[in-house]
């Protein structure tokens, strides 16, 4: 393969800031074609998807803390989990891991096996919807149980899947 010539990162930089005033910017254009350090939206869409459906769960969580927990709501943001839960697998387009440096916690494992992440998302889609199912019944045990089945695809994926920066 002939080797491209170097350019400037300035340039390429003011290329793409001057396209994108132009077409008002690219949404099929991929990750790996953008200057280091310009964040893909799909970056920020899959972040804001996992901190509703953390807000979510939180809510969960509250209700089974109270003694008489409103289980509209735990229905709801089960729901609401369980939609959300549905968009992570278009969320992780290739080359927007942490090894592409980019501000994210997407480990390189993600499109080592895609299978496995595939997998572990559809689990939430299937603990979430079980979950909103069972909370208009108001069996308070078997819904408490249920949670901790979804906290548990929640827990799953991240153990092999999201950075751990808390260490
Ligand atoms: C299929 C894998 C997977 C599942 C299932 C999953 N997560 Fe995540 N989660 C990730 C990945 C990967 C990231 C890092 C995303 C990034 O930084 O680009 C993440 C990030 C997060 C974040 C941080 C968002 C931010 O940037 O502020 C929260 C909060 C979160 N997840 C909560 C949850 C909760 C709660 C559940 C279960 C109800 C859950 N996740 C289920 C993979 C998953």
């Amino acid at each position: 393969m002939p080797r491209m010539p170097a350019r400037p990162l300035v340039f390429a930089a003011a290329l793409a800031a001057g396209l994108a005033a132009c077409s008002g910017g690219d949404a099929t254009e991929t990750a790996a074609t953008k200057p280091a350090g310009e964040v893909p939206p799909v970056i920020a869409e899959r972040q804001e998807n996992f901190k509703a459906i953390g807000a979510a769960f939180k809510a969960v969580r509250g209700e089974l803390d109270r003694d008489a927990p409103d289980f509209a709501t735990i229905a709801a943001k089960a729901s609401l989990i369980n939609a959300r839960a549905g968009q992570i697998a278009n969320h992780f387009p290739a080359g927007t891991s942490t090894e592409d440096g980019f501000k994210t916690e997407a480990l390189p494992a993600i499109w080592k096996t895609p299978a496995e992440f595939k997998a572990a998302a559809q689990m939430l889609v299937d603990e979430s919807a079980k979950l909103a199912s069972l909370a208009p019944g108001g069996d308070k045990a078997a819904i408490g149980a249920q949670a901790m089945a979804m906290g548990g695809a929640c827990k799953g994926c991240h153990d092999k899947f999201r950075l751990d920066d808390e260490k």
